[in-house]
């Protein structure tokens, strides 16, 4: 689904998020606290956005962009050419990736974990890839809690972000599915729990648009419970 929305994706993303998707990336990432240079992976990468934000605001860093949909990437590394930015791309799925344990200092993750098909297998492999005390920046967005802005989100996601999606894309049933996943996933005390069973700390939350949007910065800290 994402390979065939590749093309249209940077654009609807600033588009249906009212400019405000680039700012949640800088805050994210402006959170990082490993020192640098450190080795940074990408999850569900897509396009480079959160790549491209890290490389921007620690050039010293090593990045790996990793994300399993071909076109997503080939568009990634046409930007890579063209702004000079240097990063190693891996076509890979985040539940099961080919790299060594404990090799990064940190992972990061921006609208990509409510895709995976088992939440709890992908923390678990982030978890393997991290160094101890390790740092995952998340951006995701998550169910809010408030009856009023949940009322409001439901009105913006079912009538209008699915035929922007379409008119701009061509393809109403990938923006379709984007509603589906924001309203089935997680609420912030659910998301929490998860994180907390799964061997990680949360060292930093924040919450963009009414609670529409959620920066976690997690660090890896003991074992995994289960
Ligand atoms: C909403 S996009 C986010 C892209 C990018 N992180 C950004 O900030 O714009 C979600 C991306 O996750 C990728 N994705 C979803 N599930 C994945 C998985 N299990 N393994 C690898 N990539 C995945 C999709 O191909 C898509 O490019």
């Amino acid at each position: 689904m994402f390979s065939r929305i590749a093309r249209t994706y940077d654009l609807l993303n600033r588009v249906l998020s009212f400019g405000q998707d680039q700012y949640w990336r800088k805050y994210a990432i402006g959170k990082l606290s490993i020192a640098s240079p450190g080795e940074v992976i990408d999850l569900c990468g897509g396009t480079g956005d959160m790549t491209f934000q890290l490389l921007k605001q620690r050039p010293e860093d090593q990045a790996t962009l990793t994300d399993f949909a071909l076109p997503m990437l080939s568009i990634a590394r046409k930007r890579m050419e063209s702004n000079g930015s240097c990063a190693e791309v891996a076509c890979a799925d985040a539940l099961q990736l080919p790299f060594l344990s404990e090799r990064f200092d940190a992972a990061m993750c921006a609208f990509g974990i409510r895709n995976w098909r088992d939440v709890e297998v992908g923390l678990k492999e982030v978890h393997r890839l991290l160094k101890h005390e390790g740092e995952f920046v998340i951006l995701e967005f998550l169910r809010s809690g408030n009856r009023k802005v949940e009322a409001l989100k439901k009105l913006y996601l079912r009538n209008i972000l699915p035929w922007m999606g379409f008119l701009a894309s061509g393809n109403y049933r990938a923006y379709r599915y984007l509603v589906d996943s924001m309203e089935q996933f997680y609420s912030d005390e659910e998301f929490q729990a998860i994180i907390e069973r799964n061997g990680f700390s949360i060292s930093h939350k924040k919450r963009f648009f009414l609670g529409v949007c959620w920066c976690y910065v997690l660090k890896k800290t003991g074992e995994r419970m289960g």
